[in-house]
């Protein structure tokens, strides 16, 4: 069974956090980021957010409340209209970010082992140490003896660990993940989540996922966050209160139950 927090009693549930910089080590700080699009669009409110070393942040909100721009935005994708993004400790914000998205974008021509090289080849890693962090870093994500298969010969749970594999060989100390396992079934999914969690407790890198899952969302953070609609703004956030140590069983204890109930209802007041 899942250890739960001895001092689990209720929810707790806070405005946005902001700017607060408490004894932890911050990893990300986003001061007043805002995005309005060239057409005018607005899709993000000024936000505040500090993200400590081996937080696991989740961000849920309706479809459309810039969610997927805010995760941008950070990576250096897109660029605020307003605020700053400071990655304290890190000698530029760009490369850093572990990028992962929905579909899994592995090359069809490439083996596993030869798409999971792809990013070593970029920055210049040689041939027989890239083949040998392949096969290790494929082993960790459960794919081992997989190495020459191409992803036509894989389902779509096992692409999404050669793409997570993929991102993990630079060793980034974020991930940002949208919606990264939303195309696969439940069973595949949970496992998927275990797996994610097992390896960010190992690695120690920090990750802001994006998710329509509450559950998903749950499972896997220590914070979720609430976003409202159009223009996206951080309504509340949620504190998980169990231990990092997670399996699938927690799923279905009563505690779990609580939880996701009160940031579905939150979810559906910002819709
Ligand atoms: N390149 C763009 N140009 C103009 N408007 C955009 C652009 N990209 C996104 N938007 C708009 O910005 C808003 C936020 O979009 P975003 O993709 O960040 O939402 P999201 O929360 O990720 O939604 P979903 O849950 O459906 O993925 C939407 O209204 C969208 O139409
Ligand atoms: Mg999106």
């Amino acid at each position: 069974m899942p250890e739960l927090e001895s001092s689990f009693s209720n929810v707790v549930v806070t405005e946005p956090q902001g700017v607060v910089l408490d004894n932890k080590t911050p990893a990300l700080i986003c001061k007043d980021v805002g995005k309005v699009y060239p057409n005018g669009t607005k899709a993000l409110e000024e936000t505040d957010l500090v993200l400590n070393k081996g937080d696991f942040l989740t961000i849920v909100g309706p479809s459309g409340c810039g969610k997927s721009t805010f995760l941008r935005l950070i990576a250096g994708l897109l660029t605020p209209t307003s605020g700053t993004i400071e990655t304290p400790g890190l000698p530029e914000t760009k490369g850093n970010m572990g990028f992962v998205f929905q579909d899994a974008h592995l090359l069809p021509w490439r083996t596993a082992q030869r798409n999971v090289e792809l990013l070593l080849e970029v920055v210049g890693t040689p041939k027989a140490e890239r083949a040998q962090i392949a096969v290790e870093t494929l082993e960790k994500v459960g794919l081992k003896g997989f190495e020459k298969a191409y992803p036509r010969e894989l389902s779509g749970g096992m692409r999404m660990r050669v793409s997570l594999a993929r991102t993990l060989v630079l060793r980034p100390p974020f991930f940002l993940m949208d919606e990264p396992f939303a195309a696969v079934d439940e069973m595949t999914r949970h496992t998927l989540n275990e797996d994610f969690l097992r390896l960010q407790n190992s690695e120690g890198f920090s990750t802001i996922f994006v998710t329509h899952s509450v559950s998903e969302a749950v499972f896997l953070s220590n914070r979720v966050v609430v976003m409202t609609c159009r223009p996206g703004r951080f309504m509340k956030e949620v504190s998980i209160p169990f231990s990092r140590n997670r399996s699938n069983e927690l799923r279905s204890t009563p505690e779990f139950a609580e939880i996701c109930g009160a940031v579905s209802k939150y979810l559906w007041e910002g819709a």
